[in-house]
């Protein structure tokens, strides 16, 4: 165990961030997991424990605070950090900019400055598709034009990105960051010990759909259904949180060898799935009505996009490699479990 690299994971009692801890330790890394639980259960944790070979190491602390968290640096060699720690909804983001630049912008700035601080070159950072805003063409690749952001949370991951493209051409930096912008994150662990598990009430469609079918809540709301679409529905890229995950080790080790002083991928499936597929798929396959009403256009959304993944088949190596019918197979499986566990 001496020799294992340790990845710094902040956030990484979350949804995107759990995932990820469990492709660290399929990879060889140690996980160093720095979460407060703002957004996450403790229980996140003992499950962790029971998937991860390599077990990771967990600290409770904001990691906006920089004197706790230069203690974990100074006690841990650190081989790489990936930063997942930030607030994520843009609804309520509209309502607390401050606490979303406050999260979103400082913790970033934190992380990058004791990285050089204590030598460490390699970052994840994650971005999001919310930086293209509505693009001209359904597929977009990193090139494509960023539109000005419509939020503050959008604003917030478009300042991250400006931030770390102004750090790298700064005389003293030493990171070379990966900027991965990811799609719509869905499904869950196959052994629905982990998945998704806001605080709040969901906002994202699958945990939603998941809910509806539950009659934890009532029907959900189709948010349009006369856009111009096949169906009329809206139209995502959902890509699975296991393959989001592993692009992040894919990140890891691409990090070993770039040429760029910094590097932005999409991370999607290349494929778009509508609201009204994703409704008529779930109950397909696992057999269970999801009640739902055709509702009106919910106001700033995007009509279609997906993920041109040319940038990041070729450099990363990296493909998805889970279909749409086991994400949505997991995420049902995952509520289920949340049912009997009562987590709630
Ligand atoms: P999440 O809310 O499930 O996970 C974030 C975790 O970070 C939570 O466990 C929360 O407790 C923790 N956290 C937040 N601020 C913290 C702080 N200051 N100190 C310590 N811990 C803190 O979110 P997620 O879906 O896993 O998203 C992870 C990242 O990916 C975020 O940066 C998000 O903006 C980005 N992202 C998410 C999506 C999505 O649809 N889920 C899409 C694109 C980008
Ligand atoms: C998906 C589709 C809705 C709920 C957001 C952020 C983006 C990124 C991913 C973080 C849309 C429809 C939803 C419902 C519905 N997150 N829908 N009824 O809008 O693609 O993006 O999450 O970075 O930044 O903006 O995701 O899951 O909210 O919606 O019809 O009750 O489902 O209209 O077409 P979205 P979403």
């Amino acid at each position: 165990m001496k020799h294992l690299k340790n990845i710094l994971v902040t956030g990484g009692a979350g949804y995107i961030g759990s995932h990820t801890v469990t492709k660290l330790s399929e990879a060889g890394f140690r996980a160093i997991v720095v979460d407060d639980f703002r957004n996450s259960y403790q229980s996140v944790i003992e499950n962790l424990n029971e998937l991860c070979l390599i077990k990771p190491l967990f600290f409770n602390v904001d990691c906006t605070n920089r004197v706790v968290l230069k203690r974990i640096f100074e006690t841990h060699h650190i081989y790489g950090v990936i930063h997942f720690a930030a607030y994520k909804s843009v609804e309520d983001s509209i309502n607390k900019p401050a606490a979303y630049f406050q999260n979103n912008i400082n913790s970033l700035v934190t992380i990058t400055e004791l990285m050089n601080e204590f030598n460490v070159d390699k970052l994840v950072f994650s971005s999001s598709c919310t930086v293209y805003g509505e693009p001209d063409s359904i597929m977009v690749s990193e090139d494509s034009p960023l539109q000005e952001a419509k939020t503050p949370y959008g604003y917030s991951k478009q300042v991250g990105e400006d931030f770390l493209k102004f750090l790298v051409k700064s005389e003293d930096n030493i990171i070379k960051p990966i900027i991965l912008r990811y799609f719509n994150p869905v499904g869950a662990h196959p052994s629905g010990l982990i998945g998704e598990l806001p605080i709040n009430k969901p906002r994202n469609l699958m945990p939603l759909v998941c809910q509806s079918a539950a009659e934890m809540i009532g029907p959900i709301k189709v948010f349009g259904t006369d856009y111009d679409t096949p169906d009329g529905s809206c139209i995502r890229d959902f890509i699975h949180v296991l393959d989001l995950a592993d692009a992040h080790i894919k990140s890891l080790d691409y990090a070993k060898q770039m040429d760029e002083p910094l590097e932005v991928f999409n991370v999607g499936t290349g494929r778009g799935t509508s609201v009204l597929e994703l409704i008529n798929s779930f109950q397909a396959i696992n057999h269970i009505e999801v009640p739902h009403v055709l509702g009106e256009r919910r106001d700033g959304d995007i009509v279609k996009i997906y993920a041109d993944t040319t940038k990041i088949n070729n450099k990363l190596n990296w493909s998805s490699q889970y279909s749409m019918e086991d994400a949505i197979a997991h995420s049902w499986n995952w509520q289920q479990n949340l049912l009997s566990q009562k987590v709630f």
